[in-house]
């Protein structure tokens, strides 16, 4: 199980999504009460404003922000992204925690499988979004929010709206092995370019040895990611990890309508651990000092796992290339 960690956060602006509820409020709270400047992520001006009180409570009456964007919505992450870009704040941790599940198969307005909208496309816009203020304020974080689900799930970029065989596993798995990979893959970029910037090979084409092309190209989760070596000497740089808060006590799937949740809801809620308690892993993976350099990592259970999956480094650019063209942005540049 994590540990309580007591880390001074204090002159760091950390922006958490979803933060009206659940695990992505816990989070919020625990860094407000180590001294963070908190964003918090909303769709609802109302709920955003509810939390607020509760944050600034923590906080010992600092009131955190509020951004507002519903993640199903490409144009409103655009918005959020230059809202926030234009007020010149610093961005030190970009917790990506909003995220559904979806009994039954549901599009956003742009026809995208909801699930697969909200919980990666989403986080891969906004982060993609918000880099350039991320790269400019490092050390930085990104914490993903992914789910142990993701092991028993495939990538079927021909499918990726599960518009042939829609079930709820099989759309939360996905987008959270979307999450797994997106981490393992914009951890590699950013690794390749902090260690260009320095003038250290990363990339396999470029490595000096075949054993470092190696371990560069087959384990993006292990060490050949940690940043140390590749940012010695550069000043700036930007980590990503991936997190399962492990079950977490919350209203996830309330949005659903029909008897199925009510009956599943109150075991949820009854049974899981606190959200506070599943917070303590981002929490950490968000701010530990030790883990300053640590990227490329899947968390859980304040555990990291150095090989989260048998990691394809094909699909994995496929995948990123895919969400590009349904992002419909292009290539960021990284260095
Ligand atoms: N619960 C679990 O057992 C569990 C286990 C592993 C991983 N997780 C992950 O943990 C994260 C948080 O889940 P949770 O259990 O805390 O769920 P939750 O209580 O339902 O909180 C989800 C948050 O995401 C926000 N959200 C949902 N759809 C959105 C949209 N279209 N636009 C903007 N915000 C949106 C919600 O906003 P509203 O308040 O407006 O609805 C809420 O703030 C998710 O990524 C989930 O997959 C949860």
């Amino acid at each position: 199980m994590a540990r309580e960690t007591t880390f001074d956060l204090q002159g760091r602006t950390c922006l958490v999504t979803g933060s009206t509820d659940g695990h992505g409020k816990a989070v919020a709270l625990a860094l407000a009460a180590r001294g963070a400047d908190v964003v918090l992520h909303a769709r609802s001006r109302e709920k955003a404003l509810a939390v607020r009180d509760e944050v600034a409570r923590a906080a010992g009456g600092k009131a955190p922000e509020i951004l507002l964007a519903d993640l199903a919505r490409a144009e409103e992450i655009d918005a959020a992204v230059a809202t926030y870009l234009e007020s010149g704040r610093p961005l030190h941790v970009l917790v990506n925690n909003a995220g559904l599940v979806g009994l039954s198969r549901r599009v956003n307005d742009a026809g995208l499988e909801l699930t697969f909208a909200v919980n990666y496309l989403a986080m891969f816009r906004l982060t993609l979004g918000l880099l350039p203020r991320l790269q400019a304020s490092g050390p930085a974080r990104i914490v993903n929010i992914s789910s142990d689900t993701y092991r028993i799930a495939k990538l079927d970029l021909d499918d990726l709206q599960l518009e042939r065989d829609y079930n709820m596993m099989k759309a939360y798995g996905q987008s959270k092995l979307a999450i797994v990979y997106f981490t393992l893959e914009l951890a590699r970029r950013l690794a390749d370019a902090a260690g260009a910037s320095v003038g250290r090979a990363r990339t396999p084409a470029d490595a000096p040895s075949g054993e470092t092309a190696g371990r560069i190209a087959s384990r993006p989760g292990g060490d050949a990611f940690d940043l140390r070596s590749a940012v010695d000497g550069a000043a700036r740089w930007v980590t990503v990890n991936a997190v399962d808060p492990g079950p977490v006590a919350s209203n996830i799937g309330a949005d659903n309508p029909g008897l199925a949740y009510r009956l599943v809801g109150p075991l949820i809620r009854g049974f899981f651990p606190s959200a506070a308690r599943a917070a303590r892993t981002a929490v950490r993976v968000a701010t530990d000092p030790a883990l300053e350099r640590s990227t490329g990592g899947y968390w859980r259970s304040n555990k990291r796992r150095e090989k989260p999956l048998d990691f394809d480094p094909a699909l994995s650019r496929a995948l990123w290339e895919k969400s590009l063209e349904l992002a419909g942005i292009g290539e960021p540049r990284l260095g």
